[in-house]
C-alpha cells in the first residue's frame, strides 16, 4: 500500500487528513471521513473559557466568493470566505467529544486548542490528551484569533508549556507570512513534534451596492485553490531547515496539489475547503488520484517522494540569467547581477 505513511508516531493509511473545522466538529463526521479513506482528523478548535463568545458564530457565516465567475463550469476559481472561530461547544462537550471519537473511530484523531496564557494552553492540552486523543495541534495561526497575542510573548510560550505538560505528539499551526520560517525553527526548538503550514490569511470584502463590508461587517479567514501557492513555497522553504515532519494545508483540490506538497518535503496534507465545496468523497476521489500517480510513476512509498524537488532547487546566486538584445540570435549569459554594469 504505497500511501501508507508515518506522522509524529502514528500510522496513518493515507497521507491526507481532514484539517480541523467544521467538517470535524461532530462525531458522525469523524465515520464520513474514515469511510472514504482519511488517514486522521484533527478536530475543529477548542476556545479556553476566556473566548467563550468564539463558541458563537455570526450566521451565515461563509461566503463563495468567485463562485459566480466560474467559466462553464470549467473554472476551480473560488474564495472561500468565512467567519467560524471556536468549537461551539462548551470545554466539556470537547472532552467528550474527543472520547466519543476515539470510541468510534480507528484513524487518529488529533485535537486542536487555542487560549493565549501559557497555562490554559497546557491544561487544555492535558485535558484533550486524558480525554484520549492522540495528539494535539496547537492553533496559534487563526485567522481570527483576537487582540494582540504575538508569536514570540504569547505564543513560544505555549509551546513550551504544552511540550512539558503532555507526553503525546504536539502539532504547531502556524500562519503564512514573512515570518513563517522563524517560527518554524523556534517551533521546532521549543519541542514541537510537526508543524502544520499554513492556516488561512485574514482578508476583508465589501459590497459594492450597500457600500458595506459583507457578511458580519469585520474581517474574515480567506482561502481557495490559489491560497497553496503561497503555502508551497513556505513548505518548501520549511522543510529545507527543520527536521520535524511537515503537514500542509491550503488550497488543494486535486492529487496533483498533494503529491506537489509531498514533493515540497510535506509528510501529511490537511484539506477542508474541497470537502465543503465538494462533499466526502474528494477524500476517496484525491487518494485514488494520488495511488493512480504512484503506479503510473512506481513509487512503492510516499517516503521515496516526498522533498524529491527540493532537490532540484535553484539557488538565488546559481539561477542562470541571460541578456542581449537580438530578437534572433543566440542571447549571452548574463555574467553580472542586473544593474551593474560590466
Ligand atoms: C470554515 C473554516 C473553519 C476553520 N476552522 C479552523 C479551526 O477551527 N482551527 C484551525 O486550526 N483551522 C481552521 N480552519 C483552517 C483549516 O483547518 C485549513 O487549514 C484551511 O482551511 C486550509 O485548507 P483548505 O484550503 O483545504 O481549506 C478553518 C477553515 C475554514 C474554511
Amino acid at each position: 500500500m504505497p500511501l501508507r505513511t508515518t506522522f509524529i508516531g502514528l500510522s496513518l493509511s493515507h497521507p491526507l487528513l481532514v484539517a480541523s473545522g467544521p467538517a470535524s466538529h461532530d462525531v458522525n463526521q469523524i465515520a464520513l471521513a474514515e469511510e472514504q479513506g482519511a488517514g486522521a482528523v484533527v478536530l475543529k478548535t477548542a476556545c479556553s473559557d476566556k473566548y467563550e463568545h468564539m463558541r458563537y458564530w455570526p450566521r451565515p457565516r461563509y461566503k463563495l466568493l468567485d463562485w459566480d465567475k466560474q467559466i462553464g463550469g470549467r473554472s476551480r476559481l473560488f474564495t472561500l470566505y468565512s467567519y467560524e472561530q471556536g468549537y461551539s461547544g462548551t470545554l466539556a462537550d470537547y472532552w467528550a467529544f474527543i472520547e466519543a471519537c476515539k470510541e468510534t473511530a480507528r484513524i487518529p484523531i488529533i485535537a486542536s486548542i487555542f487560549a493565549d496564557a501559557a497555562e490554559d494552553w497546557a491544561d487544555l492540552a492535558v485535558r484533550a490528551e486524558d480525554s484520549g486523543a492522540d495528539a494535539i495541534e496547537l492553533d496559534i495561526s487563526s485567522p481570527h484569533r483576537p487582540g494582540t497575542l504575538d508569536f514570540e510573548h504569547t505564543f513560544i510560550a505555549a509551546i513550551w508549556a504544552v511540550r512539558k505538560a503532555v507526553k503525546f505528539p504536539v502539532v504547531v499551526k502556524l500562519a503564512a507570512g514573512p515570518d513563517v520560517l522563524q517560527q518554524a525553527m523556534s517551533a521546532q526548538e521549543c519541542g514541537a513534534d510537526a508543524l502544520t503550514l499554513c492556516n488561512r490569511i485574514r482578508g476583508f470584502d465589501v459590497d459594492i451596492e450597500s457600500q458595506r463590508p459583507i457578511l458580519h461587517g469585520n474581517f474574515a479567514g480567506v482561502g481557495g485553490p490559489w491560497a497553496k501557492y503561497y503555502t508551497f513555497r513556505h513548505v518548501a522553504e520549511a522543510a529545507q531547515h527543520v527536521q520535524i515532519p511537515i503537514s500542509a494545508t491550503g488550497g488543494v483540490m486535486t492529487g496533483e496539489d498533494v503529491i506537489k506538497y509531498i514533493l515540497l518535503g510535506a509528510t501529511t496534507v490537511q484539506i477542508l475547503s474541497v470537502i465543503l465545496v465538494n462533499g466526502w468523497e474528494s477524500i476517496s476521489k484525491i487518494n485514488q488520484e494520488v495511488e493512480a500517480y504512484c503506479k503510473r510513476k512506481q513509487i512503492h512509498s510516499l517516503q521515496d517522494l516526498r522533498g524529491e524537488a527540493l532537490k532540484h532547487m535553484t539557488s538565488p546566486d546559481n539561477i542562470i540569467r541571460w541578456s542581449g538584445e537580438s530578437k534572433m540570435g543566440p542571447r549571452n549569459r548574463r555574467k553580472t547581477p542586473p544593474g551593474i554594469s560590466s
